[in-house]
């Protein structure tokens, strides 16, 4: 039986991920990192690199790619609540960690930006046509700098999940794409956080790309009363470890989605 690519029903994506998550632990590669050319998620196996890195110079890149200082980023910009004249509609949540480097040390003055779907599951983006509204107050784009502890702290609106065209029926679980600027723009990584029980984890290609449990887990944002604030917003903590065995996996290439 043969489908037309985008009409796979769920059941086969879901074999195809068990299929890859088998093969993976047989090959014995690195499980916590995603398989760049994972094919139940269709579009990974157009756009994954098939060729060796092409190394650059450094200082040549740095000449021509766009330079940021301190100064350049309000802290009114981690509030992504506050971009209009009203209140944008949804749950008001806090999302807050800290940025840490593999031997636990804080990695300060790091811009963080981050972008995520209104409460409806819609982008602000010409391409993102799915029938959700969108919110005159809710553009879902926001920028924070961490602290000398190697915090951040964002106000936003907890994201819906959305529906993408991947296969039939396809649902990405709700989550905020994360980019670190690293200290040269050659550097920058960029991730993605999730929601704590997302019914949609098991059945997302995405999320699957890595077969490690325990790596997919450290996507996962952790509800904390103690960021929860009274009357006002919900809080989620999510540290983002750069490198080492607990590192938080980091796209190699930028998908859309
Ligand atoms: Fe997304």
């Amino acid at each position: 039986m043969s489908t037309t690519p985008g009409d796979e029903p769920q059941e086969q994506i879901s074999r195809e991920i068990a299929q890859m998550h088998a093969a993976a632990a047989d090959r014995g590669v690195p499980a916590r990192h995603a398989l760049r050319d994972f094919a139940p998620y269709r579009s990974s196996t157009f756009r994954h690199p098939t060729h060796a890195l092409v190394r650059t110079d450094p200082e040549e890149i740095e000449r021509v790619a766009p330079a940021f200082g301190h100064v350049d980023v309000d802290p009114y910009e981690s509030d992504l609540t506050i971009q209009h004249s009203g209140d944008p509609l949804g749950e008001r949540i806090i999302v807050a960690g800290r940025v840490l480097d593999g031997e636990g040390r804080p990695v300060r003055n790091q811009l963080i930006e981050v972008w995520q779907a209104n409460a409806s599951g819609r982008y602000v983006h010409k391409r993102d046509q799915h029938p959700a509204p969108l919110d005159r107050n809710f553009t879902g784009v926001g920028r924070a700098i961490t602290g000398d502890d190697g915090s951040y702290r964002f106000v936003t609106i907890k994201p819906g999940p959305y529906p993408w065209r991947n296969h039939r029926n396809a649902w990405r679980p709700a989550h905020i794409h994360f980019s670190l600027f690293g200290n040269a723009f050659t550097e920058r990584l960029v991730t993605q956080m999730y929601f704590p029980g997302d019914p949609l984890f098991a059945l997302d290609p995405i999320y699957q790309a890595i077969p490690d449990q325990a790596a997919r887990d450290r996507l996962i944002g952790a509800y904390d009363h103690s960021l929860t604030e009274p009357e006002r917003a919900t809080g989620y903590r999510w540290d983002i470890v750069l490198t080492g065995a607990t590192a938080t996996w980091m796209e190699h290439e930028h998908g859309d989605h």
